[in-house]
């Protein structure tokens, strides 16, 4: 009996060593930590349990029935984050590059069907060659049933990625259809194709860090959501923002404890807007103002910086905040910012998220390569999206709020619960100027005249009570008291019932 009970640990402790110290020695080299230790930096202390240790591929080419390491180069099971059910898959690089076989997918598809049965979040650590070359067409099946459970799993469980390896090819596609891509910066890529066919179709020379690492997929293209310095770093992030996430679609976000006042005012909001209404300020300060201890976890931080997604909570609620950053191309809609905004919207709706959204827009960007680039579809993401949910909605006029970017930013039209404006806010078809200017063409050329009509524009059109009058802003508010309000808003909310026409699914434009 004791013979058998130790061979079991022996089995064990050769499972934990994947593919052996010398691969692990070279993990640690290149700065990356091994699959299981990257599991228990994610995870609660002793909460992991596994699954599947033991199985092994069923390849028989290439001598591959020679070399059958336990676990066949992926760790999977479930534990806990803070508390909170969370399953997990960690490739492992020192088993065949940490390719996926068929058996390896079917480790991954095991905890994908139980995280959807079990209502609890996925989190796949990917760090892999691809589809491993000896299976063949099987790997490739073994990725579709992964592909496949992504798309069912979305929208009923949050899924997070963590790129922290190669991650190639056809691959690339299942992280792209989690809610989360996070990298880590100088030893993780993705990309379709790797800079070797790029070279040979298209001529142009590109390294991999160029082609598809963290800077290139958190600044310019969009793919993920966040950069970090090390798996370490990457890994307390994760943690962090599943605090904020709820475990499934049919539970609430979790309430945290707070030890902020939802009552606290902030004076210094008062004087936020600059007097000049061409001067831009920093949006995150209200942010960081109204959220409880200052609290904001942001998501494509370096994307899009016109517009500003993340979560914060209020009163230990989780609430995602979509905002207008001045700062930045002066806060206006255009393709990429309407993207983004879109898509983190629609996290926030189908995960009962509610939504706070501050709003200080000139309008959408003119010119032929937004045109061209389709800024029509992509706006009307952010405005489908918008009158969509079903979430809470709260909304802020800190300034502007012009045109029909007006009507996107959650306005009273698209079924904002409570449409607030601070008294600095401007809601109009357009600036005084750009108005004045088309209504008195006649008098251009009259300098006195056009100053007096974009004055008595600016009267009539340039505040918020206009909007008020005919109650499409619910109430004007105090600058420094928009914690209070906000909070309140969302509590008297909490109940909040509204559901969408029955549908198959529906046709946003895409
Ligand atoms: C089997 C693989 C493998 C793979 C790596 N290995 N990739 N084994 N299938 N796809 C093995 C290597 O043989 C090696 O084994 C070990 O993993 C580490 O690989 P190295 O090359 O030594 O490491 P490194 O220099 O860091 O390079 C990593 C790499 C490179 C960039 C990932 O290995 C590579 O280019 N691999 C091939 C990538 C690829 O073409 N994959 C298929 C893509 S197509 P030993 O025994 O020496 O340790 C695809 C389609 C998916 O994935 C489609 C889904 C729809």
């Amino acid at each position: 009996m004791k013979d058998i009970l130790s061979e079991l640990e022996d089995r064990r402790d050769a499972a934990r060593l994947g593919g052996g110290q010398r691969r692990i020695d070279a993990q640690h080299g290149r700065g990356k930590l091994t699959a299981r230790e990257r599991i228990e930096l994610l995870l609660d202390e002793d909460s992991f349990e596994e699954f599947d240790m033991f199985k092994a591929h069923r390849c028989t080419d290439f001598g591959m029935e020679e070399d059958r390491p336990a676990g066949d180069g992926v760790v999977t099971g479930w534990g806990t984050i803070n508390g909170r059910m969370v399953y997990v898959f960690s490739q492992d690089f020192t088993v065949f590059g940490g390719s996926l076989s068929e058996t390896h997918a079917e480790k991954i598809c095991k905890i994908m069907d139980m995280a959807v049965q079990n209502g609890a979040p996925v989190i796949g650590i990917n760090d892999s060659g691809g589809a491993r070359i000896q299976e063949g067409v099987a790997s490739l099946a073994g990725y579709a049933e992964v592909f496949q459970r992504n798309i069912m799993a979305s929208g009923v469980v949050p899924q997070i990625s963590v790129i922290m390896g190669p991650c190639a090819g056809g691959a690339v596609y299942s992280p792209a259809m989690t809610d989360f891509i996070f990298m880590v910066k100088d030893t993780s890529y993705m990309f379709v194709t790797g800079p070797d066919v790029v070279k040979t179709v298209t001529n142009e020379v590109v390294t991999a860090e160029e082609l598809g690492g963290a800077s290139t997929h958190t600044k310019k293209s969009s793919v993920a959501d966040g950069a970090f310095e090390n798996d370490v770093e990457a890994l307390a992030e994760v943690r962090r923002l599943v605090d904020f996430l709820p475990l499934n679609n049919r539970e609430k976000p979790p309430v945290r404890p707070f030890f902020d006042e939802p009552g606290r005012i902030e004076d210094s909001l008062d004087t936020l807007i600059p007097e000049n209404p061409n001067s831009p300020y920093d949006m995150k300060e209200l942010i960081t103002k109204v959220a409880d201890e200052g609290d904001f976890y942001e998501i494509q931080e370096d994307y899009a910086k016109n517009i500003i997604t993340g979560f914060i909570r209020l009163e230990g609620q989780t609430v995602g905040v979509v905002a207008n950053q001045p700062m930045v191309l002066a806060g206006c809609l255009d393709i990429d910012s309407s993207r983004k905004a879109a898509r983190f919207v629609r996290f926030c709706d189908c995960f009962e998220i509610p939504i706070l959204t501050l709003v200080d827009v000139p309008g959408f960007l003119p010119g032929t390569s937004q045109e061209y680039g389709g800024v029509i579809k992509h706006g009307a993401k952010l405005l489908f999206a918008y009158g969509e949910a079903t979430v809470p909605k709260v909304t802020v006029i800190t300034r502007k709020a012009y045109g029909g970017a007006y009507d996107v930013m959650a306005s009273k039209h698209l079924r904002g619960d409570f449409n607030y404006a601070w008294p600095t806010a401007e809601i109009a078809v357009m600036g005084a100027k750009g108005a004045t200017e088309i209504i008195h063409r006649a008098d251009l050329g009259d300098a006195e005249k056009i100053a007096a009509h974009t004055a008595d524009y600016e009267d009539r059109f340039a505040n918020p009570f206009v909007a008020a009058e005919k109650g499409f802003i619910d109430e004007v508010i105090q600058p420094r008291s928009t914690r209070r309000r906000v909070s309140r808003a969302f509590a008297s909310l909490r109940n909040k019932k509204l559901e969408n026409p029955w549908k198959k699914h529906d046709n946003i434009p895409l």
